[in-house]
C-alpha cells in the first residue's frame, strides 16, 4: 500500500485515497471503530428509569437504556435467537422488549423472561443465561457523556479522553443543575467520508471564506464585536487524535456574554450568570467559560462545539463515501422555561441546524472534496501544512493553523498502526 501521509519538516499531506479506498475503510472499522471509545448518548436523553433509545454506533445497532432500577445499560440491539432487532422504536419507555420475529421477551436488564410456546423449548432454557441480550463489551461515562468500546481490553474511558476531560469540564461546569439535551437529535447525511467532517469541525480558517453571510448577520447582531480575521486563541493536540480550538468569542453567548440585540432584560440575566461563575470558579476560569468559544474533537467521531450555543455532534460512517450525522443541542437544566433557552436554541438553529447558515455550506464543501478525491487521481494529495513551523513540536498553534487536522491524522495513523490492529496506514 502506498504511504497515505506525507510528512516532512515543512509539509503535511494526506493522500486522497484515505477518503475513498474501501480497504482503508475496512481497516478503520477494525482498528478505530472497534477499538476506540465511541459516544453513545447523553445521560439526559434517558431522564427516567425504563427510558431507552436506539441508534447505530460503530456500525452496530445499539440499545441504550436505563433499567427499572435506574442503571444505564448498553446492549447490541440484536436478538440472541436469530438476530432480528429487539426493538425498532427510536426511543420510548419500556420495562421489557419483545422481539417481533418469534416473540422472545427480555426485561430491561437484558434477561430472557419468556417466549411464545415456552413448552417447545428445553426445560430451564430461560434460566441458563445463555440467551440474554448481549451487552457491549465496555460501557463507561464521563460527566454525563456515555461511551462504548467494542474492545474488551481497551484502556479506561478516563485515560482515553485524557486532556479532553478538562475541556468537557469547562463546558459542563457552566451549568448549575447539569447539562440537558434539548429535544430530539437533528439528523442529516452527507455523501462524504467521515474524516472530512472530523477535519471540518475544528477548522476555524474556513469560517470567513465559506460562511460570509452568517458572519455578516453575527456582525450586525453583535454591534461590531466581530472583527473579521481577529480570533485570538490557540489550538492544541490533546493526544489519541483528540484536538481543541479555543478562542475569544466575538458574538453573544447565553453563558455569559451579552450583546445589545438581546435587550436589557437579557443583560441582567447574563450578568447574574457571569457573577455566579466568578463566585464559583474565580475570575480567570469564569472569563474562559463566558467569553471564549471552543470546538472539541474527541477521536474519532464526536464533536462538542461550545460556540454561540453548545452542540453535540456525532457522525457514523456508512461506507467510504458516506456518513450519517446526529446533532443535539445541550443546555443547562436551569435554562428550561426561561428566555435564555430561546436565545440558545435560536443560535443553534441559525448556525448549526441542518437548515442553518453553516451546515448546508459545510456539507456542500465536504461533498465537493469527496467528489474530487473519488475521480481526480492526477491530484492525489490534500495539503494540511498551514501553521506548520519547521522545528516546532506542532502540539500547540494558533487558531488559524491546520494543527487540529494534523493532530487528528496523527491519531488516526497511530490507531491504524497499533500492533495487532488491522491495516497499515503507511
Ligand atoms: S429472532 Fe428474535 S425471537 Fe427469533
Ligand atoms: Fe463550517
Amino acid at each position: 500500500m502506498k504511504p497515505l501521509l506525507d510528512i516532512t519538516a515543512d509539509r503535511f499531506r494526506v493522500s486522497r485515497a484515505a477518503y475513498t479506498d474501501p480497504a482503508i475503510y475496512a481497516a478503520e472499522q477494525a482498528a478505530i471503530f472497534s477499538r476506540c471509545w465511541l459516544f453513545v448518548g447523553h445521560e439526559s436523553e434517558l431522564a427516567q428509569p425504563d427510558a431507552f433509545a436506539t441508534r447505530r454506533v460503530g456500525g452496530r445497532p445499539i440499545l441504550f437504556l436505563r433499567d427499572s432500577q435506574g442503571a444505564f445499560r448498553c446492549f447490541l440491539n440484536v436478538c440472541p435467537h436469530r438476530g432480528a432487532q429487539i426493538t425498532r422504536e427510536r426511543s420510548g419507555k419500556s420495562r421489557s422488549f419483545t422481539c417481533f420475529y418469534h416473540g422472545w421477551t427480555f426485561d430491561n436488564a437484558g434477561t430472557l423472561r419468556g417466549m411464545h410456546e415456552p413448552h417447545t423449548y428445553p426445560e430451564g432454557f430461560c434460566q441458563a443465561g445463555l440467551h440474554d441480550l448481549v451487552p457491549v463489551p465496555r460501557f463507561e461515562s464521563y460527566r454525563g457523556f456515555h461511551f462504548l468500546n467494542f474492545d474488551p481490553g481497551a484502556m479506561s474511558l478516563r485515560d482515553y479522553l485524557g486532556g479532553a476531560c478538562a475541556y468537557i469540564d469547562t463546558i459542563v461546569d457552566q451549568a448549575e443543575g447539569g447539562m440537558r439535551v434539548i429535544g430530539e437529535a437533528q439528523e442529516y447525511s452527507a455523501r462524504a467520508n467521515w474524516k472530512l467532517l472530523a477535519e471540518n469541525s475544528v477548522d476555524i480558517p474556513h469560517v470567513t471564506a465559506l460562511h460570509p453571510t452568517y458572519l455578516q448577520l453575527v456582525a450586525t447582531n453583535s454591534q461590531g464585536r466581530m472583527k473579521r480575521g481577529e480570533m485570538p486563541g490557540y489550538s492544541l493536540d490533546l493526544g489519541h487524535g483528540h484536538t481543541v480550538v479555543e478562542r475569544i468569542a466575538t458574538y453573544g453567548r447565553p453563558i455569559a456574554q451579552w450583546i445589545e440585540s438581546w435587550g436589557e432584560e437579557a443583560r441582567v440575566e447574563i450578568e447574574a450568570i457571569y457573577l455566579r461563575l466568578v463566585d464559583k470558579y474565580g475570575k480567570e476560569r469564569a472569563d474562559r467559560m463566558a467569553h471564549c468559544a471552543r470546538n472539541l474533537l474527541i477521536f474519532p467521531n464526536l464533536v462538542i462545539n461550545d460556540i454561540m450555543s453548545v452542540t453535540i455532534r456525532s457522525f457514523q460512517p456508512v461506507g467510504p463515501d458516506g456518513m450519517e450525522i446526529s446533532a443535539w443541542a445541550l443546555a443547562p437544566a436551569e435554562e428550561l422555561g426561561t428566555p435564555a433557552l430561546g436565545r440558545r436554541l435560536t443560535n443553534f438553529l441559525e448556525f448549526l441546524g441542518p437548515g442553518g447558515f453553516a451546515t448546508p455550506d459545510d456539507v456542500e464543501a465536504l461533498e465537493s472534496c469527496q467528489r474530487a478525491a473519488r475521480v481526480a487521481r492526477e491530484a492525489p494529495w490534500n495539503d494540511l501544512s498551514k501553521g506548520l513551523s519547521p522545528g516546532g513540536d506542532d502540539q500547540r498553534g494558533d487558531t488559524m493553523s491546520e494543527l487540529p487536522q494534523r493532530a487528528f491524522w496523527r491519531g488516526w495513523q497511530a490507531w491504524l498502526n497499533q500492533p495487532g490492529r488491522a491495516g497499515d496506514a503507511g
